[in-house]
């Protein structure tokens, strides 16, 4: 189903055509005020400058080719020569019968060019806990999939995770010590331990390698020997992998976000094809040695003093970076996965290394069609305008940020429901608290940064999940409430009557959810979605203040309940399939 902005834009296109003969894509917009009626266009504006014509006059002309009765009433020109559109009820109701009966997409279009999207996000990091850095990347790559998947594009997730490096030379080497003297003391029975103790290993290890020189070259021998494959340090190495998942996914679940095992291809992955990578640049002649390393210099990049900036893919000492990872993924994407885009969810700090990765992989000629995108995002800051952080000055760490949450949104539903059943309770806690994280972060514009309050977030009023989970439970409890049977008045419904101003702009809202999608996936900006699902909320609150729905009369109940069950069913298929936030029934 084509949006009401699509279709006015078709015809203020045509209208222009046959006007002026000029062929200019329509510039509409929705109103900036409903006064001004529902949707705008300026180009009568745009076009007068260009072909020194009078804006007004040249507006009246564009109308008077306009054919657009069916859809809207007769256009008003406003100001220096604004096109001024209001929807007919009767195209809204007509587009409201056709976003119901569009079960699953609710009149959210598919693609006409669907391609293979490779979208890389979350990216954990080995040995380590996800922090709150983590989150953004994470919740946003996972809400672009959902857009790309819903949009009918065949997406591939990577979870690019930070398995390979130096660092494991000493943590390795650190884990076998101990290993030693765990053998020789008779406790035989040994397991990498929770997350925890890995995390203390690698302080450890580090701490070590910094002050035992014994230590820092036995951990040079061994990252040697991970390297080349020596089968008793790759199965210290699975260890602290497996271990590390084991804390990440179960965050994965709890967040609601599609990330399995399977979608991913750590650096590890790419280890026996970075010396090829390093060896076709030196052939093409890009990469060159400078100062011992081995680097490609990208044009239009450069240092603080203004030399060619390197893009650094071999240490003097024979080690690759991530940089050289990065630039094998990228080739592995497009040729063997076949990627006609790539999108890369990462802080805004890796702004350059993406620029740079880029540049040089079309230098190297391995870009043909294949769309690159760096999707950025702003920090997640303390209430005090600081990036969040501990007391002691560390990374928050995401489980304990996401498990304050829930218990926070626990002690609500406790004070203000103490009734309901246990398990009830701890689901309610577990949708609101998650939701509104994950909620409060995707309704900020993701390039900015944003300050990160519990109590903002968790309030009932607002544009919040718990907000937007109350109206939701609202509507629900309409359905639960009366002797009515409402699937069958919904079924024979007759008539939709969009009388009163409160039920007509309810309406109007509902029929622009897939207007909203849109420019939601156009920017990969999820915060369009959230406006939307707010501005939804507010105007079925204000629908339902005004117009009785249960006890309407019963020519207009059928027309009232619909309106109320497509609220519900956008509300949550905007939470649930878009956002991963659960709706509750009753709250
Ligand atoms: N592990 C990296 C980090 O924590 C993120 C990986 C992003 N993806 C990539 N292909 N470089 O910053």
């Amino acid at each position: 189903m084509k949006p009401a902005i699509q279709i006015i834009s078709e015809r203020i296109s045509q209208a222009i055509q046959k006007a002026t003969g000029q062929n200019v894509p329509a510039i509409v917009t929705p109103a900036t005020d409903s006064k001004f009626g529902d949707y705008q266009s300026n180009n009568a504006l745009a076009l007068a400058k260009q072909l020194k014509a009078n804006p007004r006059q040249l507006a009246e002309k564009i109308i008077a080719q306009l054919q657009i009765d069916d859809i809207c009433q007769k256009p008003e020109i406003a100001g220096a020569g604004f096109i001024n559109l209001r929807l007919k009820p009767e195209f809204v109701a007509k587009n409201l019968r056709e976003t119901v009966s569009d079960k699953d997409r609710l009149g959210i279009e598919k693609t006409n060019k669907p391609e293979t999207v490779v979208v890389d996000f979350s990216g954990p990091n080995i040995a380590k806990q996800m922090h709150v850095g983590h989150l953004r990347s994470t919740i946003i790559g996972d809400c672009i999939c959902r857009m790309l998947e819903l949009a009918g594009h065949k997406v591939i997730r990577q979870n690019h995770i930070g398995d390979w490096g130096t660092q494991f030379g000493m943590l390795v080497e650190f884990l076998k010590e101990r290993l030693e003297k765990l053998f020789n003391s008779h406790s035989v029975e040994w397991t990498a331990g929770p997350i925890e103790d890995i995390e203390d290993f690698y302080r450890q290890a580090s701490e070590q390698y910094k002050n035992n020189t014994e230590f820092a070259g036995k951990a040079r021998t061994t990252i040697a020997d991970l390297h080349s494959g020596n089968p008793a340090c790759l199965e210290l190495w699975q260890m602290i992998v497996t271990e590390t998942r084991r804390h990440y996914l179960p965050l994965y679940k709890m967040l609601g976000v599609n990330l399995t095992i399977n979608d991913e291809r750590g650096e590890s992955f790419y280890k026996d094809k970075l010396a090829d990578v390093v060896n076709d640049l030196k052939k093409q002649g890009l990469a060159v040695e400078s100062e011992g390393a081995i680097c490609v210099f990208p044009e239009g990049f450069k240092t603080k003093d203004d030399k060619p900036m390197p893009f650094i893919i071999q240490k003097s000492d024979g080690a690759f970076l991530y940089a050289t990872t990065d630039l094998a993924a990228l080739r592995y994407r497009i040729n063997e996965l076949k990627a006609d885009e790539i999108i890369y969810v990462t802080d805004a700090r890796q702004k350059q290394h993406f620029e740079m990765l880029f540049a040089v992989a079309k230098m190297a000629g391995w870009v043909k069609d294949t769309k690159l995108v760096h999707i950025t995002f702003g920090s997640v800051l303390g209430e005090d305008g600081k990036p969040l952080k501990t007391r002691s000055g560390e990374n928050v760490k995401l489980k304990e940020l996401l498990d304050e949450a829930v218990k926070r949104a626990k002690a609500v539903v406790q004070e203000k429901n103490p009734d309901l059943p246990d398990d009830e309770k701890e689901n309610i806690a577990q949708s609101v608290g998650i939701g509104a994280v994950k909620y409060a972060d995707y309704s900020n514009n993701r390039t900015s940064d944003y300050i990160f309050s519990y109590d903002k977030m968790l309030a009932m009023d607002g544009n919040t999940a718990p907000y937007m989970q109350y109206v939701y439970a609202r509507v629900c409890s309409i359905f639960k409430k009366g002797n009515i049977d409402i699937k069958k008045e919904l079924n024979e419904i007759k008539e939709i009557y969009l009388n009163e101003p409160a039920e007509f702009e309810l309406a109007k809202q509902l029929i622009r959810y897939s207007e909203a999608f849109n420019s939601a996936i156009a920017d990969f900006k999820p915060n369009f979605l959230t406006a939307y699902l707010y501005e939804l909320a507010q105007k079925f609150s204000a629908f339902y203040n005004a117009c009785p729905v249960l006890d309407a009369q019963e020519k207009i109940r059928p027309s009232r309940l619909l309106l109320c069950d497509l609220t519900a069913k956008i509300i949550r298929h905007g939470l649930e399939n878009l956002l991963g936030i659960k709706t509750i029934e009753r709250m």
